[in-house]
């Protein structure tokens, strides 16, 4: 298996100063290639010294033009990022990002050759109510509708009632809604494989029982990314184990 991927989305958890010292505290010390960092956008040239992996928390869904604002996935480019985030759970309540859009930004980030991570997940209701699969579904189809080449993408589960409140699914339920997820994509997109990380409340108690399961591909991490100590110290339990 290849080298799990680490996530780190900062969202929008630090103010200058405490950017500041944060990078100071991570310098040199992340070495493990398959790191990417989330900043907020607006300090994103303050990471660049860091030498890992950058990726921004959303894009707009056209290459040109004005949009206030906005972040174009050009502009991104040109800044050196690779990578972006598509779909957040944050973004689909607070501002009604639906999947229609979704499907657009990950167009306009595909055309500049960008990575995506589109983010999936159910909230609480839907789990509640058995609705987990129909709602990823939905969400997958729509949002990879008449994108043929999937090597640029992967899919981030988050299941919205994990993220931030230090709940995590049971090992049996990732197991079942990870494969899920790749068999549905695999079905829907000739035989291509993707690969799908796991996000939400994952931390450095929780990270050695989910590295034990081998279906997922890796690790999207909000709060505990943002504090340097616990983030490296995640980032190792990972690297000792592939
Ligand atoms: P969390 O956030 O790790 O703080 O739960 C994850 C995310 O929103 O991507």
């Amino acid at each position: 298996m290849g080298k799990k991927i680490i996530i780190g989305n900062l969202k929008t958890n630090m103010d200058y100063e405490t950017v500041v010292k944060y990078i100071e505290r991570i310098k040199n010390r992340i070495t493990y290639p398959a790191v990417i960092l989330v900043p907020t956008s607006l300090y994103v040239p303050y990471f660049k010294e860091l030498n890992i992996k950058l990726a921004v928390q959303n894009i707009y869904f056209e290459n040109e033009g004005s949009y206030t604002g906005e972040i174009l996935p050009s502009q991104a480019k040109s800044m050196g990022i690779k990578y972006a985030l598509v779909g957040h759970s944050e973004r689909r309540k607070n501002l009604k990002e639906n999947n229609q859009m979704i499907n657009k930004k990950i167009k306009a980030g595909l055309k500049e050759n960008m990575g995506i991570v589109l983010c999936v997940g159910e909230t609480i209701e839907e789990k509640v109510l058995l609705e987990t699969e129909d709602v990823l579904k939905r969400q997958i189809f729509t949002a990879l509708k008449g994108i043929d080449d999937l090597k640029n993408i992967v899919i981030a589960y988050e299941p919205v009632w994990s993220i931030g409140t230090g709940k995590i699914p049971t090992e049996r339920e990732l197991i079942n809604t990870i494969k899920f997820i790749k068999d549905f994509v695999k079905e829907l997109k000739r035989g291509q494989e993707i690969k799908v990380l796991y996000g939400g409340s994952v931390n450095i108690k929780n990270i050695e029982s989910l590295t034990k399961i081998e279906e997922i591909d890796g690790y999207l991490i909000g709060g505990a990314s943002t504090k340097p100590e616990e983030f490296i110290e995640i980032i190792n339990e990972v690297e000792s184990l592939v």
